[in-house]
């Protein structure tokens, strides 16, 4: 009783008012404190709730149309013996099909044929249900004083659109038990201090008033700070570690050119990765325009290769290297910059978005980011590559990684790194040195360790997620209970 305030008490006594139950809505109590008030009274276990699942109707523009000038089958009993033609001449084709279509189907008329012309006659029924069979419009005058309507002429009023079906949860508030045992020994509503003031001290009022009582046991909610994204976390962190590690961040566009995101990386015309299946190309713009001098040493590079490569021996198509698209991966940043800066040493990183035709499912999504990265010295080499990569890893938290020999158009050697999870090894990202056919033409004449890496593949394992989805469905529970990563 102590522990009560005003407004608990106040709700208990109407409860008991009204034999132990209440809807919410019947408390004369702004729905606020009612509401607040039965969370409180809840977890003290004094009340409890009870929610059903109520139909409730919401009349449409038709159904207020229906109510203001009566049904269109109504129409008819004017037009008794008349063309059918007149109704539609006065209401138009299409209303006359439903007034004409529900008389018939009520029966309140039928239509003959005279002289190749089609007539309206009312029937014996017509004429008793005249004025009188009005069961649509009494149901919705119910719904408008908020009284039930049976289910058989709900129906045909939705059939009609001439109302809305939308559910509702309607809450009654029991007293329990403990709820009643209260009550029954009497609950007084007494002006109570809850907080005390500055000014009580002063005036010394304190010592004539009743203090109520702390309930330190009682239900609070819980409150989430606001906090980052994961994947926004993520990509904090990653930054941070490549800058920690001594690289500089660089940054590209959404779309570029197909010569600079395969061409210049010496990704055949014909490869499969190219395709419209595999690539979204753009319609504005189509095309991107890229210096002539640079497209005929690529092209040439592809033709006959450079520096003791034979190429790929195909005619090289600059139509096809203009074509603008989503960049399908971030390496494309890297050779753009290699072009602009081809003098060693540089250590550069990039994570961005990226873009392929992929179909959704619980490991793939069309879009996704690529932490991409490049280290351009002297005497860089193979071994520098894994110990990079494994520092990296290392640094998020995976402690056995392993590579796998593979293969990418523009890299020689190459691999693929894999991350143990689950007991499981999983494909993070692919890494090689840069081939001469990449790095010949634009006059790098140092080794390129690159690698580019997949974000959310990353943040799905260190999330413990099974559904990569998960990361873009923005679901606020699962956000707000989130640790910081
Ligand atoms: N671009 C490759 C991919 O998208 C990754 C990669 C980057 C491989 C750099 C080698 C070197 O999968």
């Amino acid at each position: 009783m102590e522990v009560l305030s005003p407004i608990e008490k106040k709700l208990l006594l109407e409860l008991e008012k009204r034999d132990g139950k209440a809807k919410p809505e019947e408390i004369e109590m702004e729905m606020v404190k009612v509401m607040n008030a039965v969370s409180w009274l809840q977890s003290k276990k004094l009340v409890s709730i009870e929610e059903k699942l109520a139909k409730e109707y919401e009349i449409t523009e038709e159904g207020r149309k229906f109510l203001n000038e009566g049904l269109p089958e109504e129409k008819i009993f004017d037009f008794d013996g008349q063309m059918v033609k007149n109704i539609e001449e006065r209401f138009g084709k299409e209303e006359a099909k439903i007034i004409i279509g529900w008389a018939i189907r009520k029966g309140w008329c039928k239509i003959f044929e005279k002289n190749g012309e089609k007539y309206i006659s009312i029937t014996e029924e017509g004429k008793k249900a005249a004025g009188k069979e009005r069961k649509e419009i009494e149901a919705l005058q119910n719904i408008l004083q908020g009284k039930k309507i049976d289910d058989e002429i709900a129906n045909i009023l939705k059939k009609r659109r001439a109302i809305k079906e939308r559910e509702r949860i309607e809450r009654v508030i029991h007293l329990t038990k403990k709820g009643w045992d209260v009550v029954k020994a009497g609950i007084k509503i007494e002006e109570e201090i809850s907080q005390l003031t500055h000014e009580m001290i002063i005036s010394q009022e304190w010592k004539k008033k009743k203090f109520r009582k702390y309930d330190i046991k009682a239900f609070a909610p819980s409150t989430y700070p606001a906090k980052r994204h994961p994947l926004s976390q993520l990509i904090e962190k990653i930054r941070r570690i490549f800058s920690e590690m001594g690289f500089k961040e660089i940054k590209g566009n959404y779309v570029e050119s197909a010569f600079w995101n395969m061409d210049a990386l010496f990704i055949p015309q014909d490869h499969p990765a190219r395709d419209m299946q595999d690539t979204f190309y753009c319609r504005k713009p189509d095309k991107i325009e890229v210096e002539e001098e640079l497209i005929k040493k690529i092209a040439e590079v592809h033709e006959k290769g450079i520096d003791g490569s034979t190429g790929w021996g195909y005619k090289f198509n600059e139509n096809e290297a203009r074509k603008a698209l989503l960049r399908t991966h971030t390496t494309v940043n890297t050779i753009r910059y290699l072009y602009h800066n081809p003098k060693p040493p540089a250590k550069v990183f990039s994570i961005e978005r990226v873009f392929r035709r992929e179909n959704i499912d619980t490991t793939h999504l069309p879009e996704f980011h690529q932490i991409e990265g490049i280290i351009y010295e002297e005497n860089a080499n193979f071994g520098m590559l894994k110990g990079v990569l494994k520092e990296f890893y290392a640094r998020m938290g995976f402690e056995k990684i392993r590579y796998r020999p593979a293969y990418f158009p523009y890299t020689e050697p190459s691999m693929e790194i894999e991350v143990e999870w689950n007991g499981r090894w999983i494909e993070l990202g692919g890494s090689g040195i840069f081939r001469p056919e990449v790095t010949k033409p634009f006059g790098i004449e140092e080794p390129v360790l690159a690698w580019g890496l997949g974000l959310e593949r990353m943040a799905m394992i260190l999330l413990g997620l099974d559904d990569i989805r998960m990361l873009y469905w923005s679901d606020i529970d699962w956000l707000h209970k989130l640790p910081l990563l």
